[in-house]
């Protein structure tokens, strides 16, 4: 039986595409790339994040990444990115691509699995039916890994002009390798979505490899 619960996903040209990766990786700058890209050929898109991307969002990300959030549960911390999730597919993402626009956004429902479910170890079976209902079948397109040595990464990140490193950031090396590892198991199983980029390069290699990689693929 059809579930009624289901948003109507409006077929081509529209795309959903996600960029994903541990914290430093530079998924947000190749984003900007990708935004650059489509501005110049015309192609209609909005840029989004997560957790965020709405106003309730954007109020559920000061909770999540404050650092002051230390004793948040780890049932709390999925529910909450959850709710983000939900807010912004059913108020932002699927409107935008029932308008034809495409949609990039930094971070979607894959952070769930590898930071929740494979750093944290929340069971990966409940989370993936949380996840089917919170996003409604709106899974990406395509969804762009950024593969980073996690040294390079936390560099990159101590690199950055005066800012404060949030609740997950501050998490230790262990958890970040989880996630890193936990990001290249769901590509594993999701080859024909995923595409994997060594963000370890320099930055110019990886716009490279993602340009060529992405639009062989994006037809597939
Ligand atoms: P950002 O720094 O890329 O904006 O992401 C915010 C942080 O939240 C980042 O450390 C990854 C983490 N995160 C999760 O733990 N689970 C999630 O579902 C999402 C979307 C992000």
């Amino acid at each position: 039986m059809q579930d009624k619960s289901k948003h109507p996903r409006l077929a081509l040209p529209a795309k959903l595409i996600s960029f994903e990766g541990i914290d430093g990786c530079g998924k947000s700058t190749l984003m900007d790339q990708l935004a650059n890209w489509l501005t110049k050929a015309q192609i209609p898109f909005i840029t989004t994040r997560e957790p965020g991307g709405t106003p309730i969002g954007e109020k559920i990300r000061e909770i999540l990444l404050d650092p002051a959030s230390s004793e948040m549960s780890s049932r709390a911390e999925v529910l909450l990115y959850s709710a983000s999730r939900a807010q912004l597919t059913d108020q932002v993402i699927v409107s935008a691509m029932n308008n034809g626009s495409w949609v990039l956004t930094d971070r979607f429902v894959d952070a769930t699995f590898a930071y929740q479910g494979f750093g944290r170890g929340f069971d990966l079976d409940r989370l993936r039916m949380i996840q089917e209902w919170t996003i409604k079948d709106v899974w990406p397109d395509k969804t762009i890994l950024l593969d980073c040595d996690i040294d390079i990464a936390l560099s990159r990140l101590k690199a950055r002009d005066g800012a404060e490193r949030d609740r997950i950031e501050q998490e230790d090396k262990t958890f970040h390798s989880k996630v890193r590892n936990g990001y290249l198991a769901l590509a594993k199983k999701e080859p024909e979505r995923f595409i994997i980029l060594d963000a370890s390069r320099p930055l110019e290699d990886v716009i490279k490899e993602f340009y060529e990689k992405f639009w062989k693929q994006l037809g597939n």
